[in-house]
């Protein structure tokens, strides 16, 4: 069972909700893409051109769905104007079926939230539901404030020659470290999992 909808709390007790994206969110994307800042849009999505996504992009996230692609957003339902603060999404590995590509953005402004890690164990639980065992994240050697939420929520880092390569074991929960971050997953973890299992 995968829910539809979650309500749920940031840690600063801030209320929001937990979904997954459909076809029919396609202005919902489109607003969200252009409220990354330009440094957020390149590092989620290579890009330098532009405020617009394209339609081959939209297709891209919203087309496909379970159980080799996912993606979920988390948004504040009392925010005024563009509600969303992040998504994330997963692609299964053609090669290599355990394995999915996962990526995430969350808005500048609400960075440092939990809501990254928050979209990490949305996503986690729905590919581990799937029989995904590892998730794959890429990132360019430059993003830090990434790479330190990456290895602190439990991935493993390699340097593949362009990009840093970072691969969670969904099914190893000891391998979550005892950071901020990782505390922050396991408990987020533990909270969602009776929705999803
Ligand atoms: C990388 C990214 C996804 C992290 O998202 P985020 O929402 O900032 O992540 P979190 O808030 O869950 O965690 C970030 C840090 O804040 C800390 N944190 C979270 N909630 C907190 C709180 N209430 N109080 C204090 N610290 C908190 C976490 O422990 C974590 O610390 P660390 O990075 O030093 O380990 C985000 O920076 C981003 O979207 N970047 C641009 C796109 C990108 O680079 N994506 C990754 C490649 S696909």
């Amino acid at each position: 069972m995968i829910p539809e909808r979650l309500e749920l709390h940031l840690r600063d007790g801030t209320p929001v909700v937990a979904r997954p994206l459909t076809p029919d969110d396609r202005a919902y994307v489109a607003a969200g893409y252009r409220q990354l800042s330009p440094e957020a849009r390149y590092q989620r999505f290579w890009v330098r051109d532009g405020e617009v996504i394209g339609d081959a992009m939209l297709n891209r996230l919203l087309a496909q769905q379970l159980p080799d692609h996912a993606i979920w957003t988390v948004f504040d339902p009392t925010r005024e104007g563009f509600p969303g603060l992040g998504a994330a999404s997963f692609w299964r590995s053609k090669s290599e079926p355990s394995d999915a590509e996962f990526s995430v953005s969350v808005l500048d402004a609400d960075q440092g939230r939990g809501v990254g890690t928050l979209l990490l164990a949305l996503l986690w639980l729905v590919a581990y539901r799937h029989g995904i065992a590892t998730f794959t994240g890429y990132t360019m050697p430059e993003n830090r404030a990434a790479l330190r939420w990456m290895s602190d929520s439990g991935a493993t880092g390699a340097w593949d020659g362009y990009n840093a390569v970072f691969r969670w074991q969904l099914r190893d929960l000891a391998a979550i470290p005892e950071t901020a971050a990782g505390a922050d997953l396991a408990e987020r973890l533990a909270e969602l999992a009776p929705a999803f299992l």
